[in-house]
């Protein structure tokens, strides 16, 4: 059975306050037992907020990014292993505002995947398309690459580690949502891909969230999609009350 997932990404949002309210609420809530919840919050709040949701076993934190190396002069930047030594389970990476503004590429992402996966970290990998690029009718083909850069190579075992985020960059924070039928029908290619790439034990195990939109008016139906496994949610997870009915909408 794979594994159904609210993810929330907070990217750079909420001040300390906001956050530890953001999460207490969050912790309090009862999550259907089938359903997982990562929290993905900026660097300088990952101990407090797996402070406050430690005890809720359906809630895990995640950061938004690391760097490609373990340590080194890279200053203000976050690795892999300091993530590790204060047992942050999960990363996003290759998130379509990390590739854009601060232009990390599908090999330097490779290389950020192998160190998080060195350092025992879950990965939720982004992946999607622009407008321009699905107008032409290449997205499918777009996406798969974009995989297939990054997490070629992988072991079976290694792959148990990651989640893919499918997010199209004309849906993320702009009120427009794939339909579910858009949403389907990648989620359904990315599954089949995986499956030629690995095989198909790790095709039908992996999780797909989708992500661009995701709101308490939409997240049913999109959920309810055969190859949608969850969502990773921007706006709507930095209300409470917005992210909790997601949680509740599988
Ligand atoms: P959004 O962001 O839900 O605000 O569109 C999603 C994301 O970027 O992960």
């Amino acid at each position: 059975m794979r594994k159904k997932i609210a993810a929330g990404n907070w990217k750079m949002n909420t001040n300390f306050e906001e956050a530890v309210q953001l999460a207490q609420s969050i912790a309090d809530t009862n999550i259907p037992e089938d359903v997982t919840v990562i929290l993905g919050v900026p660097f300088v709040y990952l101990q407090k907020i797996k402070g406050i949701t430690n005890d809720n076993d359906k809630i895990f934190v995640s950061a938004q990014n690391c760097h490609q190396n373990e340590n080194g002069a890279y200053t203000g930047e976050i690795s892999a292993t300091m993530l590790n030594s204060i047992e942050i389970p999960y990363v996003i990476l290759g998130h379509s505002e990390r590739r854009e503004y601060f232009s990390e590429t599908p090999l330097l992402l490779k290389d950020k995947v192998d160190i998080a996966l060195k350092n025992g970290l879950n990965i939720i990998f982004c992946v999607g398309e622009s407008l321009d690029i699905r107008k032409v009718g290449k997205h499918q083909a777009y996406v798969c690459d974009q995989i297939r850069q990054s997490l070629k190579g992988l072991t079976s075992e290694e792959m148990k580690s990651i989640t893919i985020a499918y997010e199209p960059i004309w849906a993320i924070g702009t009120g427009e949502t794939a339909s579910p039928t858009q949403a389907q029908s990648m989620h359904k290619a990315i599954r089949q891909y995986i499956g030629e790439l690995f095989d198909r034990k790790v095709a039908e195990n992996i999780s797909i969230l989708y992500g661009g939109s995701v709101k308490p008016g939409n997240a049913r139906e999109i959920f309810s999609m055969p190859d949608v496994d969850g969502g990773l949610v921007g706006g709507a997870s930095l209300k409470a009350d917005s992210f909790i009915d997601i949680i509740k909408s599988f």
